[in-house]
């Protein structure tokens, strides 16, 4: 008997396997301490739907009546014999869908040609039935030293994605800003990710020049993704920040499924300190998966009727969704004492307090976007100040640390109260 010890617990589950090879994997996984065998389905088809409910680990500990221990690996056993261009297909769903979960295929044949097309879909082992104990554990021993590996790469950090209560409130001037100023001196690694489907204004307001690969692009292949690949897709702004463009055609419909958006942001967390993203205004289902990522959400508005009615609606939809208040951030742009609406006023109709204030300085920020040159984090302005603090306050509270951070969509708590609705605000406006 082999006696290696995993510092992870197993989970595996069986696509399609032999009855023989499974029960030859059931006895195995029987010998290995801690590990949890979840059954073999027998079909392929909708696979991807039942492994990923199956290797959920809360439906795991539900079906086991107790808690897992983590870490935990969850592996896949897909039987490369039945239909091979069904296991190749439902290998690439699944490492697209779950690419934490590594696969081994298991196969009689011994084709080279057959190996290579299983190890192209995705799979990370290639097992020669009849099962053998050193075979799994020898993969076993290399998927867990792959993962240990890619967590100590890990940096953990924070995204950060920032929303317009309604077109032309600030969001890019602001997201470039603040990302510099995170970025400052190359101290903190942090990528600006510019989020519009066409023509985002990010390259252009940092002078950096496009990139002919868009942010969407790079999400579409995030099945291959790694640092190499990312290579090929980012702008360099001369401080150390890293930008992920938007596309420049118009004539075309540019977007990722939701899924691969927050894959590749989960991704670029694991790179970056920060990921700051762009978003347009509006909550589309891009912008819902690049929150359901984030630490934060900013929604920036300024002192204006409409973008304070939008920004009641998104936050009751986010509250809907069960984001949590404490990561919904409003920030009023364009800030002025004097404004037409009072800061009471605009609180009350919001139901809750603004989070930030950047003042409103017209003729400084037009020329940096007009120069191609922001406005450099030395700059004693009240713009750079507020941009300043603000960067300060989310480093301080622990940002981009090596600690694991709760995204919104994790951290859900009691629902924000945005009592004033629409249909009163007028009237809390006296108009
Ligand atoms: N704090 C500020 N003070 C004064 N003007 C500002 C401020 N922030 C942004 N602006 C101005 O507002 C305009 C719109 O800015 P920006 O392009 O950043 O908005 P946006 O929300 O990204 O727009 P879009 O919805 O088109 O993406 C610009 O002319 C910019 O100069
Ligand atoms: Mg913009």
């Amino acid at each position: 008997m082999d006696t290696r010890e995993w510092s992870a617990k197993v989970v595996v589950m069986g696509v399609c396997l032999d009855p023989t090879s499974y029960q030859a994997l059931s006895d195995l996984m029987a010998g290995v301490p801690g590990a949890v065998n979840i059954g073999n389905l027998d079909h392929y088809g909708s696979a991807e739907r039942e492994v990923g409910r199956a290797l959920d680990i809360p439906h795991v500990e539900r079906e086991l009546g107790r808690a897992l221990d983590i870490p935990h690996t969850r592996i896949c056993f897909i039987d490369y014999d039945q239909n091979r261009e069904e296991a190749i297909r439902i290998t690439e769903r699944l490492r697209s869908e779950y690419p934490d979960v590594p696969m081994f295929a298991v196969s009689s044949s011994s084709d080279p040609q057959g190996i290579i097309a299983a190890m192209r879909a995705g799979c990370a082992e290639y097992l020669a039935k009849p099962i053998q104990q050193v075979q799994v554990l020898d993969g076993l021993t290399r998927v867990e030293a792959k993962q240990k590996k890619k967590a100590r790469s890990r940096v953990r950090g924070k995204v950060i994605t920032l929303i317009g209560a309604k077109g032309g409130t600030g969001v890019t001037s602001l997201a470039l800003h603040l990302a510099l100023e995170l970025a400052h001196e190359g101290k903190r690694k942090c990528i600006l990710v510019d989020q519009h489907p066409a023509l985002g204004d990010a390259s252009l307001y940092l002078g950096t020049g496009r990139h002919q690969y868009s942010f969407y692009e790079l999400a579409n292949s995030s099945d291959r993704l790694d640092e190499e690949l990312l290579q090929g897709f980012l702008l360099h702004h001369f401080s150390g920040l890293h930008l992920l463009d938007s596309p420049e055609m118009v004539d075309a419909i540019h977007g990722a499924p939701p899924s691969a958006v927050e894959h590749t942001l989960a991704f670029l967390a694991n790179i970056y300190q920060f990921v700051v993203v762009d978003c347009p205004p509006g909550l589309t289902d891009g912008t819902l998966a690049s929150i359901a990522q984030s630490e934060q959400v900013v929604i920036v508005m300024t002192a204006e009727l409409p973008s304070v009615r939008n920004c009641v609606r998104y936050i009751e939809h986010l509250s809907k969704l069960g984001y949590a208040a404490a990561s919904i951030h409003v920030l009023l742009n364009r800030y002025s004492k004097k404004g037409s609406l009072s800061d009471d006023r605009i609180e009350k109709a919001l139901g809750r307090e603004i989070s930030l204030r950047v003042p409103n300085s017209y003729n400084e920020v037009i020329q940096a976007i007009n120069a191609g040159t922001p406005i450099s984090s030395e700059n004693k302005s009240e713009f750079g100040s507020a941009i300043r603090n603000w960067a300060h306050e989310l480093i301080r509270n622990g940002a981009g640390n090596d600690s694991i951070q709760g995204t919104a969509a994790a951290a859900a708590k009691p629902r924000v109260e945005t009592n004033a609705l629409f249909g009163g605000m007028r009237a809390l406006f006296g108009k």
